[in-house]
């Protein structure tokens, strides 16, 4: 039995969704912490046999907190099995929902030092009624562009739940 970390960057509550996913699956064998970026200062990461980081885009990045928080912890990171997942919904589509095809974590490999041992990417959620006026009608535009839904009540997960649950079962295993 390992302990393991489990650390969220989301802004609408997607990302701790998946995070809360793996925890379940996680926790059968091990002993799983789940906190938000926000509260990294909350916890001893040293303490930590396994460090799992999972982060969505919006407008194309991940947010600043968690380049801030590689920045910080790239050493320590580095010293265990640790892991990296994107959230986004260019994910839904088949050709672009792997590491090696996820132009987001893609990109964002390239801007960080930090080489992730273990990768993955979800696709997220849509749910325009929660945004506000101007992030919905850029989102529907986008969708419009992409050929994904624009009608404005549209709630959606796009997330593959099988292929969280085999990435909880990587992480229980590394
Ligand atoms: C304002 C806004 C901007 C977004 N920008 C992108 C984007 O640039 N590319 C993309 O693939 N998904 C984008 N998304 C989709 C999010 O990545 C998706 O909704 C995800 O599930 C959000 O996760 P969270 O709830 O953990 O923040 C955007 C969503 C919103 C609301």
């Amino acid at each position: 039995m390992s302990s393991i970390l489990i650390i969220y960057s989301t802004t609408d509550g997607h990302t701790k969704k998946i995070c809360q996913r793996l925890c379940q699956l996680v926790e059968q064998q091990h002993q799983v912490t789940l906190i938000s970026i926000d509260d990294d200062s909350n916890v001893d990461l040293e303490s930590f046999d396994k460090i799992i980081l999972g982060a969505s885009i919006r407008y194309g990045k991940h947010h600043r907190k968690v380049y801030q928080f590689i920045k910080r912890n790239e050493q320590l990171l580095d010293s265990k099995p640790n892991a990296f997942f994107s959230v986004n919904v260019v994910a839904r589509k088949p050709e672009k929902n792997q590491p090696e095809t996820n132009p987001y974590l893609r990109k964002f490999l390239k801007q960080i030092s930090w080489q992730p041992k273990e990768l993955a990417v979800f696709a997220g959620k849509i749910d325009y009624k929660k945004y506000s006026f101007l992030d919905r009608h850029i989102i529907r535009l986008i969708m419009w562009i992409t050929k994904g839904p624009t009608d404005p009540e549209t709630v959606v997960e796009f997330t593959d739940w099988k292929q969280v649950e085999a990435f909880g079962q990587l992480i229980s295993d590394m």
